[in-house]
């Protein structure tokens, strides 16, 4: 399976940052057959960025996605719209749009099917609470969020699953080895269960929260981690390179 080294840049940066897709090639330009690597910048570098990316063999993605095809929604932007910038990939359920922005599973599911519909691969994240872990309940959260968030009708060959836990993100912060091997082994099993074993084996399922260089090798060295979601460390390629190189030796 090939590993998906995935930038989320959330609110940040403008439009020189075009020129990042070149800056991360001049720092890491092999391997094009066994990573992928995808940057995800805000809204208004999607059109640029496509264009800019391609020649360097990276793909685009967006960091949302409405449901609806079009109609009165202020400030929403549909699958087809994110699809016609040329980006490849969307982010769905980010914990900050969980939090923030009244994402839910349900809603979640009906962008899922609209991003697979307009021929987009949905990244769906999932991941529990600090409260939740304390709890113990981390994989009944992630089991739901799973069940809930993909649609009924998805399309497993089209789909790739974050596990993020809530906590992690942006802390410094990360869950032992030990316990992301336990999460990524589960998510499989759920995937399994609804998928079959054929196509689940084919989904990657990225780690999300805290990836740096530092921890990247253990993390992706894992059997069911096929790729990180990364947020701050994301911003920088020279940091963005250091994670796909410790990638290329885990
Ligand atoms: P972080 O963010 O790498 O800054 O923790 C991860 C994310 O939000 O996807």
């Amino acid at each position: 399976m090939k590993t998906l080294i995935a930038a989320n840049w959330k609110m940040h940066g403008n439009l020189d940052w075009v020129q990042k897709p070149a800056e991360f090639r001049a720092l890491f330009p092999q391997n094009h057959d066994t990573i992928d690597i995808l940057l995800c910048p805000p809204a208004h570098m999607l059109a640029p960025m496509t264009r800019a990316a391609a020649a360097c063999n990276i793909a685009i993605g967006a960091q949302n996605c409405h449901d609806q095809v079009s109609g009165a929604f202020t400030g929403e932007m549909s699958a087809e719209m994110v699809a016609e910038t040329g980006a490849r990939y969307v982010i769905l359920g980010h914990s900050e749009r969980r939090a923030l922005f009244g994402d839910t599973d349900a809603w979640i599911a009906a962008k899922t099917r609209a991003a697979q519909m307009a021929g987009l691969i949905p990244i769906i994240c999932v991941g529990e609470s600090q409260a939740q872990r304390a709890a113990g309940q981390a994989e009944e959260v992630v089991a739901e969020q799973l069940a809930k968030s993909i649609p009924t009708d998805a399309d497993g060959d089209n789909l790739v699953i974050a596990y993020e836990p809530v906590w992690a993100i942006g802390t410094g912060l990360t869950p032992t080895i030990e316990d992301i091997a336990i999460i990524h082994d589960h998510i499989r099993g759920c995937l399994t269960t609804r998928f079959g074993a054929k196509t689940a084996d084919k989904i990657q399922i990225l780690y999300g929260g805290s990836v740096k260089p530092e921890n990247a090798k253990a993390i992706l060295a894992l059997k069911d981690v096929a790729g990180a979601l990364i947020g701050g460390a994301g911003l920088e390629m020279k940091s963005l390179a250091a994670i796909a190189a410790a990638s290329e030796q885990a």
